[in-house]
């Protein structure tokens, strides 16, 4: 497999056909994602049912964002996540609809499903129509913000645990109108802050807008804390950003990586499609969890 370096962890994949999937092309593809955090694959323009294919041989599928105020689907699977804001009779969504207001919560750093367990591993995002102006993905490395720490950071960190929370990136956008029984739905979970991947063996920072807070610790510290490592982490000389091209197909390991959408005009156009897997091995430090 041919790889070209975009980034120090972002690598750009040639002369493959992910349509063409099979075990060891998967198997080639989960070692490279090991490598670089976030693969991009030009030009695949993977129909749903190609899309699926493929995300199923990387890993056992997540059943989207259980949608819970934005009404029917308008894909033919419930294992893809509609990233559009075209609603089901094919139109473009008014900026005040409840899914275009939900998916502005893109817009801050986070890793996919942090907020359930299991989480989610592969995020694999197929870009059908795209806006002319602005609508990027950035991407930071986990891994590289853990070794970028100065020594005083990493001993302030270790050992911490963060609350995940679904609704939290919705509420600091000021999208709070859930019932008690929607805010039901999504109990948090805790993740440690430092994890080391069972794969790699790298330590891994594992921030991102689903944190509500530090557990143990005085509420406005860790807010602040959290800000602190999620600056830290995507600092300009960090970030990878990808300027979709319809057909692109780009996949990112939630585990090691965060990622976040970018402005653009949602009065034009922008259709993606996301397949996701869920991680089966997790950390040794959230292993050794209360559950
Ligand atoms: C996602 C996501 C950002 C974007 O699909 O998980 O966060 O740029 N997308 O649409
Ligand atoms: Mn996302």
């Amino acid at each position: 497999m041919h790889i070209e370096q975009r980034s120090p962890f972002a690598g750009r994949v040639k002369g493959i056909d992910l349509a063409q999937i099979s075990p060891a092309l998967a198997e080639d593809i989960r070692s490279a994602m090991d490598l670089h955090g976030v693969l991009v694959f030009p030009g695949q323009n993977l129909s749903q049912d190609a899309q699926i294919a493929f995300a199923q041989a990387m890993g056992p599928l997540e059943l989207g964002f259980r949608r819970i105020k934005t009404g029917a689907h308008r894909l033919k699977y419930n294992e893809l996540a509609d990233i559009s804001n075209v609603t089901t009779d094919g139109e473009i969504a008014a900026r005040e609809h409840t899914k275009i207001v939900s998916n502005l919560a893109n817009q801050l750093w986070h890793s996919d499903s942090s907020f359930q367990k299991p989480r989610a591993k592969y995020s694999m995002l197929s870009a059908s129509v795209v806006p002319a102006f602005g609508g990027e993905t950035e991407f930071a490395d986990l891994r590289l913000a853990y070794d970028a720490l100065p020594d005083w950071r990493k001993a302030q960190v270790a050992g911490l645990n963060a609350v995940h929370s679904a609704l939290h990136s919705r509420f600091v956008l000021g999208d709070t109108q859930y019932t008690p029984e929607q805010i039901a739905m999504f109990p948090p979970v805790l993740w440690p802050l430092v994890q080391t991947d069972p794969r790699t063996g790298r330590k891994i920072l594992f921030v991102g807008a689903h944190i509500r807070e530090i557990q143990g610790m005085v509420l406005a510290e860790s807010r602040l804390l959290v800000m602190d490592l999620l600056e830290h982490a995507t600092q300009r000389d960090f970030v990878y950003s990808h300027q979709w091209q319809v057909g692109d197909l780009v996949m990112w390991d939630n585990t090691a990586t965060v990622h976040r959408g970018r402005y653009f005009d949602l009065s034009e156009r922008r259709e993606l499609r996301r397949a996701t897997t869920q991680e089966v091995q997790t950390s040794p430090e959230a292993q050794a969890l209360p559950v």
